[in-house]
């Protein structure tokens, strides 16, 4: 733990805020002193607590976490300094490390890229509504699942770990991804014989002659600039889901850096978080499928998930 720089206590988040902010201009860690969260319980962030004749605003750990990344750092665990408070330290993140930057085209996500590090399973933000997703699509009843953008399998992975073997048997998977180092990893960990992967460009699907899926599923591929988003969306939901069909569809709405998922979707243009992108095209994809005569849910938070069942 660095020098403590500053107590707060009834200081505005505003100041803390444009404080933090401009230390961390110069520096890469800062430690100050707050009120410790675990004396509020129930209380909201700003609520006067008095204590020995001192008066602090509350803050609860989540909004020292949220603040540290806002910031771009990872917070540290604080270290009690009195009865009553505690030290928090931020480090600033290594924002040159992520796979974002990668010029590569087929193996941007390959098993040597930055992106193989990344285990968004054990993300909570990612795992729950990803689970929710799967569980009102009823994924244990599906007889044949289409992923693109599969990479190593973590989202075939969570299938089969919450099926029973016979409900994961029964299901026919397949999975396309043009890297091929990924494709490699993922037949390894499927090899029950109900998994078919290949190495192949999702702008080609029809030369695969995959037939059609009663459950589809593409997570942060969709949107990816080597493919036309409109046109093959269309083309899955006309040519290649069954009549009963279900669509899973995962939408990032953060940027991988330094070993942390950092809230909010980058855009072109932009030197911070935009969201118009990502919310036109989860609009177009809802509608459409309204249309359609899907229901369609949008949950989620780091990553937004569309759902998409058949009405009646
Ligand atoms: C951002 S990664 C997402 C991977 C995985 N679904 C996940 O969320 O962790 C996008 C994946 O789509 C694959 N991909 C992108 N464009 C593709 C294309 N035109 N054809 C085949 N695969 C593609 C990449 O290789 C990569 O594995």
């Amino acid at each position: 733990m660095g020098p403590v720089l500053k107590t707060f206590t009834t200081e505005s988040m505003s100041d803390i805020l444009s404080w933090a902010t401009d230390l961390l201009k110069e520096g890469n860690t800062l430690t100050f002193e707050v009120l410790n969260p675990d004396i509020g319980s129930g209380n909201y962030a700003g609520e006067l607590i008095t204590i020995d004749g001192t008066n602090y605003l509350y803050r609860s750990y989540k909004a020292w976490s949220d603040l540290a990344e806002l910031l771009f750092c990872r917070i540290m665990t604080p270290k009690p300094l009195s009865e009553h408070t505690v030290a928090i330290t931020y480090k600033k993140l290594d924002l040159s490390d992520s796979f974002h930057r990668s010029e590569e085209k087929e193996e941007k996500y390959g098993t040597n890229s930055r992106f193989a590090a990344i285990h968004k399973n054990e993300e909570p933000a990612f795992l729950s509504p990803y689970l929710r997703a799967l569980r009102s699509v009823k994924v244990g009843g599906k007889k044949r699942i289409l992923n693109l953008g599969i990479n190593t399998g973590d989202e075939f992975d969570l299938i089969r770990s919450v099926l029973t073997s016979e409900e994961y048997r029964n299901i026919e998977l397949v999975g396309i991804d043009f890297s091929s180092s990924a494709i490699t990893i993922a037949r390894e960990r499927f090899n029950e014989g109900n998994a078919t992967f290949y190495v192949h460009d999702i702008n080609d699907l029809a030369s695969l002659d995959l037939g059609r899926f009663d459950l589809i599923i593409t997570i942060g591929t969709l949107q990816s600039s080597t493919l036309e988003f409109k046109s093959l969306f269309a083309s899955l939901v006309q040519e290649y889901l069954s009549k009963e069909g279900a669509m899973i569809l995962g939408f990032p709405n953060c940027r991988w850096m330094g070993g942390e998922m950092i809230y909010g979707a980058k855009a072109p243009n932009y030197p911070y978080s935009e969201m118009s992108i990502l919310i036109k095209d989860i609009y177009y994809c809802k509608k459409y499928l309204q249309q359609k005569k899907f229901r369609v849910t949008v949950t989620g938070k780091d990553y937004l998930f569309l759902t998409a069942t058949k009405i009646g």
